[in-house]
């Protein structure tokens, strides 16, 4: 059996233009103790990854070379590791793959993980739309639920809903009985609306702060913030005495005192990626895949992706 994989990789931190990351072979990993090999089959492609070639992140986490970025997976047991016993050979899998370390990630075509990262796939969708569930998924879940305890009945205002991470926001606000007014630009309203959006706002809009408040018809409950733009500035005034504001984009947004504010870095979770599962299998929840790539055009996935305008999620194809 070989002992080499191919994957996309890069041996220093650089600019897109400078071209960092290459597609080779490296070392095809082992199941280690409590720990499953996964074939890799699909590879979610989210901002953080082009941020990480930038050397963004490099403060944050010890990040060694030779460096596979990506931390979506979805793809097949190909080996268990001793004492790992939740997954057999064949089991189709996805999870979120960061770790402590920066270095094995997913552009690749294995994965040696710890089983508590992993949970089943979804079994009524393509590898590319299970692959493009996990770190989005969670970060929606994390931020609307568990940060902004959203409910039935409430009032969420979304920022940057048409693409990962609000794309999938939107439905699972709606699926929790939530009113959802959504911005991004004009181009993605139809997209947002059959996702479930009630109302959708173009960012370009002179008054926003005035048209969000007519289509929300009073205070919001939750505003979560998934842009890099100025909206939040605009709007937090919107926001009732109390609310939620939740931001994954910024840590130290300009906002009130009167709110609760939580910035969300999303987290591995087994049992939310199986609700999210349920939900996908449930018919509740879709992952719309502009576009997929093959692990040799990782890099222009990772130029595509670093735009901040990619409609729902894009994915690397094995
Ligand atoms: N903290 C965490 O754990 C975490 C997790 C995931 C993502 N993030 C961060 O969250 C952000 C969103 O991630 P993503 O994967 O959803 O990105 P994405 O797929 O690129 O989506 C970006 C969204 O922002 C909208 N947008 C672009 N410019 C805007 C502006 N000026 N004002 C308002 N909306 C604007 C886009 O709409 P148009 O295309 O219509 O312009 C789109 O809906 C990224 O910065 C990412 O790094 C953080």
């Amino acid at each position: 059996m070989s002992t080499k994989m191919k994957a996309a990789y890069y041996e220093a931190f650089g600019s897109p233009e400078e071209k960092p990351v290459k597609v080779g072979e490296l070392p095809k990993p082992s199941a280690g103790e409590g720990e499953v090999l996964i074939r890799v089959k699909g590879a979610g492609v989210n901002p953080v990854d082009a941020y990480t070639v930038r050397g963004m992140l490099k403060d944050a986490f010890p990040c060694k070379f030779p460096l596979i970025p990506g931390w979506d997976v979805a793809g097949v047991v190909e080996e268990t590791g001793h004492a790992a016993r939740r997954f057999k050979k064949g089991d189709a899998v996805f999870a979120y793959a960061r770790r402590p370390e920066i270095q094995h990630g997913t552009f690749a075509e294995y994965i040696s993980l710890s089983e508590a990262y992993v949970a089943a796939a979804p079994a009524s969708v393509s590898i590319e739309e299970a692959a493009g569930i996990p770190l989005v998924g969670l970060t929606a879940w994390q931020s609307l639920f568990d940060a902004g305890k959203l409910e039935a009945g409430q009032t969420v205002l979304i920022i940057g809903a048409s693409g990962g991470v609000g794309s999938v926001a939107i439905q699972l606000a709606k699926n929790a009985g939530a009113k959802v007014i959504a911005v991004a630009s004009s181009a993605n309203h139809a997209f947002m609306q059959e996702l479930g959006a009630d109302a959708c706002i173009d960012y370009h809009t002179a008054d926003i702060a005035v048209d969000i408040e007519k289509a929300a018809g009073g205070p919001l409950d939750l505003i979560y913030d998934c842009s890099r733009g100025d909206v939040l500035t605009k709007t937090h005034q919107l926001l009732k005495q109390g609310g939620y504001l939740v931001s994954i984009t910024n840590s130290k947004p300009e906002r009130r005192d009167d709110v609760k504010f939580q910035y969300v870095f999303v987290e591995p979770n087994a049992p939310q990626l199986e609700e999210l599962a349920r939900l996908t299998d449930a018919g509740k929840l879709k992952i719309h895949v502009s576009k997929t790539y093959p692990l040799n055009e990782a890099a222009d996935a990772l130029q595509q992706i670093e735009t901040l305008h990619t409609k729902g999620k894009i994915v690397i194809r094995m």
